[in-house]
């Protein structure tokens, strides 16, 4: 596991190589492609193109997202067009909630969608069914894996009760969870739960979806580092061990968002950055075709100040949700 990494001792890797070992044994590269809101189509086989040119090796998708196909495409593709062997490219893919009865099905769908043999990492997207439906679709996950589909299985949108709830069941441990975390959210209490039981970060909106770039403090230390204040929000989810998912579609942008590893954050920086959560909570997305935020009543702790934020407070800032 990953624990915070200091400017002493930050590894200068490159968006190719900078990998995190999960707990089942594979190795998963600390920044992906995040493809929420991407259509299904040549616009988004020409990003997944770009990032892969850019050097991600990582996509981060779902059913949800309806957009497996143009992403299957697009590897398929570039690896043969570049020689390269779809063993180093690292799919992450989705349960939707609605399919926590019929997990099977939907690996075969999201297979037969990527047109692969296997998914890297198969999450359950959200809790948000309940206790008894996602602990009966993690046996089915853990069927998956031993029957060669999926090579990792964690969740997303977890918090503590729910991860409380899973592990003593858990044949096969949960290798990461998937949470919303950036300096305005940061999610240091769900954060920390999350490590104390042995899974992996990985952050989501890991931008806070661009609603808070102009932010002085950002600008100011982007300045000092001559990055730009996107970058300076990723490298922060960087030196904290997380996994980071910045989405974009936009070439220039991808290329930027993965230009993250030939500076380090100072503890001046880190401690600015810690110190701007104000619960500015993107969230988990909502109804097909809507920009409604998680469900009111979906559980999340706190930020980092250990209030039960439920995004509402201090949030002045919040836009859209993803
Ligand atoms: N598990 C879950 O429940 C969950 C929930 C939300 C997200 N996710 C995952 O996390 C990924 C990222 O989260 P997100 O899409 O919510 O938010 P994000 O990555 O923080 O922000 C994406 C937004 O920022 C813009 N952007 C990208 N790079 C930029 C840059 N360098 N400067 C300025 N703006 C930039 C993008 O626009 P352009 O595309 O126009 O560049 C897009 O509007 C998703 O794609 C998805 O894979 C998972």
């Amino acid at each position: 596991m990953v624990g915070p990494v200091t400017a002493q001792g930050i590894s200068k890797g490159n968006v190719s190589t900078q990998s995190v070992k999960l707990s089942s044994g594979y190795d998963i590269p600390q920044v992906a492609l995040g493809v929420y809101k991407a259509p299904n189509d040549g616009t988004t086989e020409q990003a997944v193109k770009w990032a892969f040119d850019a050097g991600y090796r990582h996509i981060d998708s779902a059913s949800r997202y309806n957009n497996e196909e143009a992403v299957g495409r697009a590897v398929k593709e570039w690896c043969a067009a570049n020689n390269v062997p779809r063993e180093q490219i690292f799919i992450t893919t989705k349960l939707w909630d609605a399919d926590q009865s019929s997990v099977t099905a939907a690996i075969d769908e999201s297979l037969r969608k990527l047109d692969m043999k296997y998914i890297d990492l198969y999450l359950i997207h959200s809790p948000e069914p309940g206790i008894e439906s996602f602990l009966s679709a993690w046996k089915e996950m853990e069927a998956a894996v031993d029957a060669g589909k999926v090579r990792s299985i964690g969740v997303s949108n977890f918090d503590e009760e729910h991860l409380d709830a899973l592990l003593p069941n858990a044949r096969i441990k949960p290798v990461v969870n998937q949470i919303e975390s950036h300096p305005f959210f940061a999610h240091e209490v769900l954060r920390e739960q999350t490590l104390k039981r042995g899974l992996q970060i990985e952050a989501y909106s890991p931008m806070a979806q661009g609603a808070a770039l102009d932010r002085a403090e950002i600008k100011a230390i982007a300045s000092k580092h001559g990055k730009t204040p996107a970058q300076v929000l990723l490298r922060w989810g960087i030196q904290l061990g997380n996994v980071i998912l910045p989405k974009s579609l936009t070439k220039h942008r991808i290329e930027a968002n993965a230009q993250l590893f030939d500076f380090v954050l100072d503890e001046d920086d880190m401690d600015i950055l810690n110190n701007l959560d104000e619960g500015l909570k993107m969230g988990k997305l909502g109804p097909p075709g809507t920009s409604a935020p998680a469900s009111p009543g979906a559980t999340r702790p706190g930020s980092r100040r250990g209030s039960s934020n439920n995004g509402l407070a201090g949030n002045k800032l919040q836009m859209s949700s993803s």
